[in-house]
């Protein structure tokens, strides 16, 4: 009887155990959907380190191979639904994950924030702090890109800026990026080489001699396209700190590069980022990754005529081309 006892006693004790553990998932779960809830409807609610929108992705658990961060403003709705239907959708190239996310300022008008707590609830896919989105203050907000990617996603593996009236060609990006064999100390774009800055006072680039003494800028790559390892990417954003603001966000870049003394390099023999209007053919655009300029219905348009050909041959591929 001692042991029928004692067999009570454990069974009972697995039971209790059982019951514990259920009733602290269920806590655990309704603490963290009212977390959720609070930080779309509020919309005013601080996140870590001060975000206002994270993305829906846990990048220890399911790291991607490439993230695309976006600059964008508000009203510009379209042309985010044609980058989330096009280059922009979630999907796996040659086995690598992608994923794209947009970035956003603190627009203050009230009704705008009720437009990205939509957006938010529904796709889940915006980076936002709280700083002033105007375009002299591009530079932050990429900054807050690489900060994002710093503290929630080191775990991928390289990351692109962009924006929102690129056409991107991701599938031959990810061949690029894979032929490369490496992952490390990777500064890629639409390289500008010999950049001064802009001493017209009319100009949209203008630069006063406050701002950039110097005459020549480091070289950089045109902000309509450029790529970076994940440790370049966390290097530029630590060093960034130290770095003198300057309002034009490539050359800042450019500037964190040279305190680096990390060279951009080309991904292919011959240019393939382009910060101009390249115009469309199937076959041109399988062999770029970044041509600018681009309505939302043009990049719909082009990315569906490309995609569909995509595994077809072109009259430049040499004995690749299938019979
Ligand atoms: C956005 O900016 C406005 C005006 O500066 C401020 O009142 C508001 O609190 C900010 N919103 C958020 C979400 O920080
Ligand atoms: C950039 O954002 C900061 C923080 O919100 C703001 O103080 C500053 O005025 C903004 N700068 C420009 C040029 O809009
Ligand atoms: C990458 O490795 C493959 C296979 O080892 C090789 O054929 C290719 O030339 C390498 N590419 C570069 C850019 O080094």
């Amino acid at each position: 009887s001692c042991l029928m006892a004692f067999k009570r006693k454990v069974v009972f004790f697995i039971f209790a155990l059982g019951l514990i553990s259920l009733i602290l998932s269920v806590l655990w779960d309704s603490s963290s959907l009212c977390h959720l809830y609070q930080n779309d409807m509020s919309g005013f609610k601080r996140g870590r380190d001060d975000f206002l929108k994270l993305p829906n992705i846990d990048c220890s658990r399911n790291a991607p191979f490439l993230v695309i961060l976006v600059t964008s403003r508000l009203g510009q709705m379209e042309a985010w639904m044609a980058v989330r239907n096009t280059w922009g959708k979630e999907r796996v190239i040659a086995g690598k994950r992608i994923v794209t996310y947009f970035l956003l300022g603190n627009n203050s008008r009230p009704y705008d924030q009720i437009g990205i707590i939509t957006e938010n609830i529904l796709y889940k896919d915006i980076i936002q702090k709280d700083f002033m989105d105007t375009y002299y203050n591009l530079t932050l907000k990429t900054l807050m890109g690489l900060e994002w990617i710093h503290k929630f996603c080191p775990q991928s593996t390289f990351v692109m800026k962009t924006d929102c009236d690129m056409f991107v060609n991701t599938y031959y990006l990810t061949e690029l990026l894979l032929k490369r064999n490496s992952t490390t100390k990777l500064f890629t774009g639409a390289i500008n080489m010999h950049g001064n800055p802009i001493r017209d006072v009319n100009s949209k680039w203008y630069v006063s001699k406050e701002e950039y003494p110097g005459e020549n800028y480091p070289p950089f790559s045109s902000g309509t396209g450029y790529v970076l390892s994940i440790d370049v990417a966390r290097a530029v954003y630590v060093v960034s700190k130290k770095i003198p603001f300057l309002k034009l966000e490539d050359v800042f870049v450019g500037l964190c590069l040279a305190e680096l003394k990390i060279q951009p390099e080309e991904l292919d023999s011959g240019p393939t980022f382009f910060a101009s209007s390249i115009p469309f053919s199937p076959c041109h655009y399988k062999k770029i990754i970044t041509s600018h300029y681009h309505t939302p219905a043009q990049i719909i348009l082009y990315w569906d005529a490309m995609e569909r050909t995509i595994d077809e041959g072109c009259p430049s591929d040499q004995g690749s081309s299938p019979i």
